[in-house]
């Protein structure tokens, strides 16, 4: 099976063996770089990083994997380039598309990386949109086959908002890959309705379930995964923290929390992540509301459970395989 050619700019677009296919090939390219042997499968070749957000992990990965690939690398930051400003999307796609052999996008709507695509005549990599996350998918499920030696039938829960770019594209991924999903949040939390009813059908045919739970012992009895993300995210107005925070408070991620799903269960966070006052944003928020943390304490983030870091350190591989894959 062949998905050369093809942008990557939502699970939805993949079928479960696509994406399985692409954890393990990101498994072989992750054993060959600790192995030290040379895997420069797109010699020669040139992407362009578009960012219109910020990043660490990301552009790091994007940026490696295309060297360790043998390709050519620009990094556009998002002051760097015409595009929105002074150029179109559809313009801008037609430029880089005859420059480069592939095009990674980090921005706001879905609507604009799809429209990249539309246009650039080479395959487009979603690099987070509001809606949508999925290489960072690819990453956690390899990071849980790893730890669980399978995805089919693990219970993975999802605390805190559900409704953006990291909710979103889970309840997907794991609805494709029969893992069964459960967001445990607010009900104002909880993906949309048409992209949820997309995934029950999807969860039919791969037998796994969704779950929308208020009720945090309910959730997380016999979770493998509990799962978080920042509340309040890139793009949204520093105003909001307030009502978030009284509102996903009750879905933190602390002691408790784990100790209900048990010491067998390990905790994920795509990062990056509020779990003490070492930032200078997560300071001035817990400062403000009297909080030590925000959506997981750092007993957990920094515990035997958590497996943040080897989650970050997937990204590289996977975005690797997709490149590979797709180029
Ligand atoms: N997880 C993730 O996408 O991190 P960055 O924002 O640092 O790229
Ligand atoms: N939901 C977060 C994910 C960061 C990787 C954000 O969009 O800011």
């Amino acid at each position: 099976m062949s998905i050369k050619g093809k942008s990557f700019l939502k699970l939805l677009d993949f079928t479960p063996e696509e994406i399985s296919d692409l954890i393990d090939f990101s498994a072989e390219l992750k054993e060959k770089k600790k192995q030290g042997i040379p895997h420069r499968l797109c010699e020669g070749k040139n992407i362009v990083l578009l960012f219109e957000k910020a990043s660490t992990r990301t552009r790091c990965a994007f940026e490696v994997a295309g060297y360790d690939l043998g390709m050519g690398v620009t990094y556009l930051d998002p002051a760097g380039s015409q595009m929105g400003n002074k150029e179109s999307i559809e313009d801008t796609a037609k430029v880089l598309g005859r420059m480069y052999d592939g095009i990674e996008y980090r921005g706001f709507s879905q609507d604009i990386v799809e429209e990249l695509a539309k246009y650039a005549g080479v395959p487009v990599w979603n690099g987070l949109t509001d809606e949508f996350h999925p290489t960072q998918i690819l990453a956690d499920f390899l990071t849980i086959k790893e730890h669980f030696g399978k995805l089919k039938g693990i219970n993975f829960v999802f605390m805190g908002d559900a409704r953006f770019n990291m909710g979103n594209s889970l309840m997907v991924g794991c609805a494709k890959m029969g893992i069964n999903f459960t967001a445990c949040t607010n009900k104002k939390y909880f993906p949309n309705k048409e992209l949820t009813q997309k995934c029950l059908e999807i969860a039919k045919e791969t037998g796994s379930t969704i779950i929308f739970e208020e009720d945090v012992d309910k959730a997380v009895k016999n979770a493998d995964v509990i799962c978080t993300d920042v509340w309040v995210s890139m793009g949204e107005k520093k105003e909001v923290w307030k009502e978030r925070i009284e509102e996903l408070l009750p879905y933190q991620v602390n002691k408790e929390v784990m100790k209900k799903a048990g010491e067998n269960a390990i905790f994920m966070h795509c990062l990056p992540a509020f779990h003490d006052k070492k930032t200078t944003i997560g300071k001035q928020i817990c400062d403000e509301f009297g909080l030590e943390a925000l959506e997981v304490t750092d007993d957990v983030f920094t515990s035997k459970q958590s497996v943040v870091f080897q989650e970050a350190e997937n990204r590289m591989h996977t975005i690797k395989a997709v490149m590979a894959s797709t180029l």
